[in-house]
């Protein structure tokens, strides 16, 4: 049996470090190496040479990352602290808070995350690869998100019933004003052992700086005094300012599921850099000091709530443990609307709480209605795409869905 269809995304594992996976290989939709297009596959050109545990590139980067991985001195909140916590969130573009995971929960999250990668990882790669490396990413990294059919993971309870939690929902009103926000999606992403690549810093959304009328309600929600030019009636430019860096139109939380170490692969995440309007340095400009901007020292059943818009990355696992991060991603009360792709069943919406039931009222389908694609977990787009339109009705283990 593959050592993958027993893992666990938590402790010591034998999956992972695949020696046949070529350094910054990447595959495109089809599962063919691209000449040129390489989406979120981007190189990173300091890689050690081999995916060997203790190859000498791989033992040098590792006494490196041993020495300087992880901030100096990380906030990490504790949930009730819900002041403290938004104003690390709106001056750093995000925040660690401890045990937003009661042990339950945690169990529970580790088992659909472990599970879903099970999946992700059962068929064998070309030409003695362990795994498929996933379409558009470096080899040893997926999302649960992407890799889904459906985009999502909302038809699966492990991930559904993460959405409304004592812990967190407090803080996600604090951070949005209001109970009006909503659930867009959930997944999340992880890397395998051997994942020795830095992926590139990027933003998973970009700030348009719009003002629609409900962002600045919003803004008033969260007690920003909105200014107004006293001749044209106009919104002073910094309060223009100060209602966009305050407002993202996505908080995501990832959840921790095994303690982040410096050998891990934790995520990095740049304070401060929610608000620039430019784009995060490439890998090859970026500085060492964001590199070892990592989240050393939040444990399993933290969560990492950031705003979208900041520079973050994944960065090497170097350990012999997988690195999981399923999340849960909200929508701002202003961006909120039936836009939202359907991706939660309905039989699963209707086993949340009343605050559940209305952060998600854009996301579930109609009675009787399967997501399309919903529960096909592949790394490659074109399987993917496929499943979208076949997949009209719940594989087994989510049969009693529908
Ligand atoms: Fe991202």
């Amino acid at each position: 049996m593959k050592d993958s269809e027993t893992l666990l995304v938590w402790g010591e594992t034998d999956v992972g470090w695949d020696a046949n996976t070529p350094i910054n290989e990447t595959l495109d939709e089809h599962g063919n190496v691209p000449d040129a297009k390489r989406g979120f596959g981007i190189a990173d050109p300091y890689a050690p040479k081999a995916r060997i545990y203790d190859d000498p590139s791989v033992e040098a980067l590792r006494q490196k990352l041993q020495q300087h991985n992880g901030y100096h001195e990380l906030d990490i909140c504790d949930p009730n602290e819900l002041e403290r916590a938004a104003t690390i969130f709106w001056r750093d573009g995000f925040v660690v808070v401890r045990d937003l995971l009661n042990e339950e929960n945690l169990a529970k999250f580790r088992e659909g995350s472990s599970r879903v990668l099970r999946e992700i990882l059962r068929p064998d790669g070309e030409d003695g690869r362990k795994y498929i490396t996933e379409s558009n990413r470096l080899p040893h990294r997926y999302s649960y998100g992407t890799t889904s059919s459906s985009r999502q993971l909302l038809h699966d309870d492990a991930w559904a019933s993460m959405v409304d939690l004592e812990t967190t929902t407090p803080l996600l009103k604090k951070l949005f004003g209001g109970p009006d926000y909503v659930v867009v999606g959930a997944g999340g992403d992880l890397c395998l052992p051997g994942a020795v690549e830095y992926q590139h810093l990027h933003s998973d959304v970009y700030e348009r700086f719009n003002l629609p009328e409900k962002r600045i309600e919003q803004a008033e929600a969260l007690g920003i005094e909105i200014r107004r030019d006293e001749d044209s009636g106009e919104i002073e430019d910094r309060t223009k300012r100060l209602i966009c860096d305050r407002t993202p139109a996505i908080i995501t939380i990832n959840f921790v599921m095994s303690d982040l170490t410096w050998e891990n692969g934790p995520i990095r995440q740049i304070p401060g850099s929610h608000t620039a309007a430019r784009q995060p340095p490439p890998p090859t400009e970026e500085p060492e000091w964001m590199r070892m901007c990592t989240l050393v020292g939040a444990k399993a059943g933290a969560g990492v709530i950031r705003d979208n818009r900041a520079w973050h990355g994944a960065t090497p696992n170097l350990s012999r443990e997988i690195r999981s991060l399923p999340n849960v991603e909200y929508g701002a009360p202003w961006i909120a609307g039936p836009h939202h792709g359907k991706t939660m069943p309905y039989k699963v919406w209707e086993t949340l709480s009343e605050h559940g039931k209305h952060i998600c009222r854009y996301v579930h389908e109609e009675p009787g209605v399967w997501p399309g694609g919903a529960g096909l977990n592949h790394s490659l787009g074109h399987v993917r795409k496929e499943a979208k339109q076949s997949v009209t009705s719940p594989p087994e283990h989510y049969k009693h869905l529908v």
